[in-house]
């Protein structure tokens, strides 16, 4: 074919921009395939949902590069891209060995991973596209390239969200080990709740310990025993126990006497 035979050298800054635009192409439809299988192990709904919606982009990418190809008045050339079926290899074999009620972290990984590649292939293409001048080409490739850093978004936030809240889901024939681990995740989300909880407690307990100093020193304050405080609820509760507040008087006093003194 003479498309094949064009790209046995890349000699020109604009064969390597047609060959690597074709790569973009065997990556889509590669991330297409891998969106599919991806979706068939997922076991949340939402991240079926969440592959589901962006394989309907995907397939309108695939057409985007298409477009571009047609713009340039080139044949549409699918170069190889390995990088995106290692990727999916990789998915493929870790999620062989993970326990059922686990894969969506293993699925989440896989199609993160994917999206940044993605998104450097049309980075990349971009700053050539824009070199070149060939504004169309550059207006459809930002679609993708935008279209990626979206799915990225949601694919991290779904991540996140699932490593904070308890990565595993109650499958039937579930593990002992799995089972296990679900039961700490839940007494370690118990614990985190107690502790914050008991500083909750801790915190209303020095409130109530700094509003007791304050009524105190204001019940001393009204019977002429101690100096008048700006902001008494504002200042700290041990600062006010009666030997602090006995020196202080003391200091106080001496004070007054050696500017007498001096008088
Ligand atoms: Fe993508």
């Amino acid at each position: 074919m003479e498309e094949r035979t064009m790209f046995e050298r890349l000699n020109t800054p604009e064969e390597i921009f047609s060959y690597k635009l074709g790569a973009a192409l065997t990556m889509e439809k590669d991330t297409l395939a891998m969106l599919g299988d991806l979706q068939d192990s997922a076991r949340r709904p939402e991240l079926k949902q969440l592959l589901a919606e962006h394989a309907e982009e995907t397939r309108q990418q695939i057409t985007v590069i298409e477009q571009c190809f047609a713009l340039l008045g080139e044949e549409v050339d699918d170069s190889p891209c390995p990088v995106t079926k290692a990727l999916a290899a990789e998915a493929k074999a870790t999620l062989k060995k993970t326990d059922d009620s686990l894969v969506d972290a293993v699925i989440l990984a896989g199609a993160l991973e994917t999206e940044h590649h993605e998104q450097a292939v049309y980075e990349t293409l971009l700053i050539h596209a824009r070199a070149r001048g060939a504004a169309p080409v550059v207006a459809l490739l930002q679609t993708n390239l935008v279209t990626e850093q979206s799915a990225g978004s949601k694919v991290k936030a779904l991540a996140e969200r699932i490593a904070t809240t308890g990565v595993a889901v109650p499958v039937e024939g579930m593990s002992g080990g799995v089972k296990a681990g679900i039961a700490a995740g839940v007494a370690a989300t118990v614990g985190v709740a107690a502790a914050a909880a008991a500083k909750v407690g801790e915190r209303k307990a020095e409130g109530e310990a700094v509003a007791a100093a304050a009524d105190s020193l204001e019940r001393e304050r009204t019977a002429g025993t101690a100096p008048v405080a700006g902001d008494a609820g504002a200042v700290r509760a041990e600062e006010f126990n009666d030997d602090a507040l006995e020196e202080r008087i003391v200091e106080s006093e001496s004070r007054a006497q050696a500017q007498s003194d001096r008088q």
